[in-house]
């Protein structure tokens, strides 16, 4: 498959927890703690998890915004930590992000056109001065977007076009991996639909390789080409999208699943039902052994003593002693 785009190995992320009074060091968030995947180009990863897993955390990591604590972010090849300010300037232009929220991450004073051209003035040898005007028109075309709108400003479109416009900046300096972090999250399912179309369009035309980030599977489903689960800082399971769903062996992963809402709950009168208890532990203090065990229909003793490693078990990576297919409980 020739070399990865990005591999993350072993990576770490804890933050320092201070007391409210005194900003003593009390005790440690790890918020991602042992995350590994390689990333080939072109191709896009799916991340899934419910809200505090890490994901956020791991794709700021990625793009250099947190420092890792332990492990290695290697972009075509090379670790991170180790390029000087020379190169990574240039490795950041390749790789942008997409945030949930454009409207937060769009300044309301500035017009599209302003706000697209913008990393131009910071990365000057990207696009020639002279053709801003005609590439703002032609980012705004490949993304949606009448480019005779470049006038307007950001609260003057919708939702979705204002996550077009976030699209088309994120595009400008020409990035070769493209993180999405909830993109799509906030938008209407129908919205939402188009977006993702959008941005496979756009890998397709462009070869991009996306990092997607969601904390619901059925938006990860048809972008993704592998899917990797996360559970409280740590992938548990990662398999090609087909065949997380037709067999995912992780009691996590069959849970998220069993949870997924149906469209046609008549035609799956058997489909199991797999009810998760209680909330997501505190990455301060991680249960003992398997992270997920507090909340796992399976858990026994031994899950409490020894941490289950992410290995290949029935055909995909799968982080449970007692991993086992599963079928019939996706919709
Ligand atoms: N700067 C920070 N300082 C301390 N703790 C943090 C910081 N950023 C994140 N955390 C903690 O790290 C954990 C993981 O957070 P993160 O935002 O990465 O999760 P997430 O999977 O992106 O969640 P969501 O789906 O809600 O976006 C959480 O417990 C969070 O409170
Ligand atoms: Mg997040």
């Amino acid at each position: 498959m020739g070399d990865p785009l990005l591999s993350v190995r072993d990576l770490h992320t804890t933050f320092p927890l201070r007391s409210a009074l005194l900003r003593r060091r009390v005790g440690a968030v790890q918020a991602v703690a042992g995350v590994s995947f390689d990333l080939h180009p072109g191709r896009t990863l799916g991340l899934v998890g419910e809200s505090g897993s890490g994901k956020s955390t791991l794709a700021r990591t990625v793009i250099g915004l947190e420092r890792p604590t332990s492990g290695q972010v290697l972009f075509q090849g090379r670790d991170l930590a180790e390029v000087g300010a020379r190169e990574m300037r240039h490795l950041r232009r390749d790789i942008q992000m997409i945030f949930q929220d454009p409207y937060a991450s769009l300044n309301p004073r500035r017009t599209v056109e302003q706000i697209v051209r913008e990393a131009w003035e910071i990365h000057p040898d990207v696009v020639p001065r002279a053709r801003w005007a005609g590439e703002v028109r032609e980012l705004l075309e490949r993304v949606g977007l009448d480019p005779s709108h470049a006038g307007r400003y950001p609260h003057q479109f919708s939702g979705g076009q204002r996550q077009r416009i976030g699209i088309a900046r994120a595009l400008a300096l020409r990035p070769k991996l493209v993180i999405c972090d909830e993109a799509v999250s906030a938008l209407d399912v129908s919205v939402q639909a188009q977006v993702l179309n959008l941005l496979q369009d756009l890998q397709r035309d462009l070869g991009l390789t996306y990092l997607f980030i969601a904390h619901d599977l059925s938006v990860v489903r048809h972008i993704s080409d592998e899917i990797a689960v996360m559970y409280l800082g740590r992938v548990v399971e990662q398999a090609p999208r087909h065949e997380l769903f037709a067999r995912p062996t992780h009691p996590y992963t069959q849970a998220l699943l069993s949870a997924a809402p149906v469209p046609r709950p008549w035609d799956q009168p058997g489909r199991a039902r797999i009810l998760l208890q209680g909330d997501l532990p505190s990455p301060t203090d991680p249960p003992s052994g398997c992270r997920f065990r507090t909340r796992c229909p399976k858990a026994v003793t031994r899950c409490a003593q020894e941490a289950p490693a992410l290995v290949e078990r029935h055909g995909h990576p799968s982080a449970c002693h007692f991993a086992e297919p599963l079928t019939g409980v996706a919709p």
